[in-house]
């Protein structure tokens, strides 16, 4: 069975293409069958993430019935497969084709990853109706742990259950929450905690993944370790990976 997982959150900006992308490559680098979703239809970047520029068929296509979903299927870095949107289109329409059209995906891939946009509208919605599961990805902080506890109702009220959290952009400030804080907050597992890590601000700026740029950076490296979590197999990581990790290079 394939997971669809959809990454999601109440406040903006918390790092949800950011993990969607790299977790999607660093899963596709362990072999496994892997679509990326961008399902942020009004607010589209995860083709910016990936560094994909030319798109033959997106997500607005096979909503619009112009594509079948296979058809708007492409080859993304490290062979992750891609359903991007287009990035400059107001279409959000038909959004009850959504779940079905993701869900003929199923038994054909080992995960599906959707980008959801931030918030709670009818596009967040869709997304998480498509899922199977949710992951949240959220900042330490009371603002974003609210809006994160509202994800988690929400999704409850679709039958859709949340598999944990990971806490992302963690300075280890003395004003942010403890992941020991989050879970008791939001009672779910604290799946990853993903450092501050400048190298994600350069690999957004650039285009290019992070985990293609910098594989050994803080940020990739706790990817790496979800990516562990959720396939429940270790990687090796090597002294100089762990060198490297500490100095942030
Ligand atoms: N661990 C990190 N360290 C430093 N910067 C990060 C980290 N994770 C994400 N960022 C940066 O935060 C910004 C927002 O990331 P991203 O677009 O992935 O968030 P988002 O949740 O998808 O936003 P939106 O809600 O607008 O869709 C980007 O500039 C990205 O480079
Ligand atoms: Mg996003």
């Amino acid at each position: 069975m394939t997971r669809i997982i959809c990454i999601c959150s109440g406040k903006g900006g918390t790092g949800k293409t950011s993990v969607v992308a790299n977790l999607g490559i660093s899963l596709a680098q362990r072999k496994r069958k892997v679509v990326l979703i961008d399902a942020d239809l009004l607010a589209s970047s995860l083709g910016f993430f990936l560094g994909i520029k030319n798109f033959s068929n997106t997500l607005q296509d096979v909503l619009m019935q112009r594509a079948d979903i296979f058809d708007a299927l492409q080859v993304g870095p490290s062979g992750t497969f891609v359903i991007p949107a287009d990035a400059y289109s107001l279409e959000a329409q038909n959004l009850e084709l959504l779940p079905p059209s993701v869900q003929s995906l199923d038994g054909k891939f080992d995960f599906v990853l959707i980008d959801a946009p931030a918030g709670f509208d009818s596009i967040a919605q869709a997304a998480m109706k498509a899922s199977r599961e949710i992951l949240i990805v959220s900042l330490p902080t009371t603002v974003a742990i609210t809006d994160a506890y509202k994800i988690k109702a929400l999704a409850s009220s679709f039958g859709k259950s949340t598999t944990g959290i990971v806490l992302n952009r963690v300075k280890n400030l003395p004003n942010e929450l403890s992941a020991g804080d989050v879970k008791k907050m939001l009672a779910l597992p604290i799946l990853h905690v993903v450092p501050e890590d400048r190298n994600m601000e350069i690999s957004t700026s650039t285009e290019k993944p992070l985990m293609i740029i910098k594989p050994n950076s803080p940020a990739a490296i706790s990817i790496k370790k979800l990516v562990s979590n959720l396939i429940g197999e270790e990687i090796e990581v090597s002294w100089l990976t762990k060198f490297r990790s500490k100095l942030g290079f």
